[in-house]
């Protein structure tokens, strides 16, 4: 249990740590994550996004143990994903005269999740503000980072926004400040989140950065992870280079799975000829790496090849439900190829180079094997 935590004067921490999750979204969480929700404590009370629904409890208990008997006046919906809205059920129990705030979008979401719940839900968007005492909030969505109703929420008088999904790390190990975690675990992990997360939004995220950059900022609370403090400009630096699609001109990414061995050779041997010309190169396989671990490391790489064994005719089941996930994460402007060892018909090369083309990528002349490499290419 996370417990609170007090932010800056007024401003709390109050979420879940859920340090044994094993994925989240598809994708691996070997820290675990939190659920992170906040408490604003004005002339009047604002909490600022729930928990998942098991973890109801220990929201409240965490929002009592700030104050006590006080009711809560204004509960903020910053995203309907159940792992933020999953306990709403049980705070407006706890606070039936709590108004509610969000998108038309949340509305609509949080009327289809929780039809047995009663509450009072208020729409707002771009320039709404909510006062609630000496503080203002302003509000301002954020659709498709992460869901279409997806929202932040800017508090200009301690300089925090409330960034919902955007700018979240899968860490929760713990650590509740980014001061109290290494930088390069700290950035892992955002790279990790964007690409399994964020990656086909970057235009919007390109937008949000561009707001985020109009106001005054040295707080970002996330709904994800640590409170970003010292290494905001690092994250926010990241996520502009990643939004703006750029990546490493030397970067390879390989991906395969093979039955005997023979694609496994193939990748080795396109390993050694691209380190041979100065390109840095990470190879994965499928039968021992998470595909979410894979998209981790290519969304720096200009080059991604990818590789499978034909079985009856298919390209194997892991290469081909990578390539489903990879499919729907958009990365763009990208240099594939298709490799591949069979032994009597060989489709699975053709149906690579087929998903990878389909996804814009400039593709490669493709590496189709029978049997296996001969020994002097072996
Ligand atoms: Fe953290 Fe889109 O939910």
């Amino acid at each position: 249990m996370a417990g609170a935590l007090e932010l800056k004067k007024g401003v709390y921490a109050v979420g879940a740590l859920d340090p044994d999750l094993p994925e989240f979204d598809e994708a691996l969480t070997p820290y675990g994550t939190t659920y992170n929700s906040y408490l604003v404590v004005d002339e009047q009370v604002t909490l600022i996004d729930f928990v998942r629904a098991n973890f109801a409890a220990e929201l409240l208990e965490n929002i009592a143990s700030i104050i006590g008997d006080r009711l809560i006046d204004n509960i903020i919906v910053n995203h309907c994903e159940p792992d933020h809205s999953g306990a709403l059920p049980a705070i407006v129990k706890a606070y039936p005269a709590a108004q509610l705030y969000g998108t038309a979008n949340a509305q609509k979401a949080l009327a289809a999740y929780y039809p047995d719940s009663t509450y009072t839900f208020n729409v707002v968007g771009e320039g709404d503000k909510l006062d609630t005492g000496e503080l203002t909030f302003h509000f301002i969505p954020m659709p498709m980072v992460h869901w279409p109703d997806s929202m932040s929420s800017y508090l200009p008088a301690r300089k925090i926004l409330f960034s919902n999904d955007a700018l979240g790390q899968h860490i929760g190990s713990g650590e509740r400040i980014d001061t109290e975690v290494a930088k390069e675990k700290l950035m892992d992990c955002a790279q990790n989140y964007y690409a399994n997360i964020v990656m086909p939004w970057g235009m919007q995220v390109t937008k949000l950065l561009g707001q985020v950059a109009q106001i005054e900022v040295d707080m970002v609370c996330p709904s994800h992870g640590v409170v970003l403090t010292t290494f905001l400009p690092d994250i926010i630096a990241a996520y502009a280079r990643w939004a703006s699609g750029a990546t490493d001109g030397h970067q390879v990414t390989i991906v395969y799975d093979s039955m005997w061995g023979s694609t496994a050779e193939i990748a080795e041997k396109l390993r050694e000829e691209y380190e041979a010309s100065k390109h840095h190169v990470n190879v994965f396989s499928l039968a021992d790496t998470h595909y979410s671990v894979v998209i981790g490391d290519l969304i720096e790489s200009r080059y991604i090849f990818v590789g499978s064994s034909t079985r009856y005719n298919h390209m194997l089941p892991s290469v081909a439900g990578f390539l489903s996930y990879l499919e729907g994460l958009k990365p763009k402007d990208r240099v594939g190829l298709a490799f591949g060892a069979y032994g009597w018909s060989g489709e699975s090369v053709d149906d690579i180079a087929a998903a990878l083309s389909s996804m814009g990528f400039e593709m490669k002349d493709p590496i189709k094997v029978q049997w296996r490499m001969a020994p002097e290419h072996n």
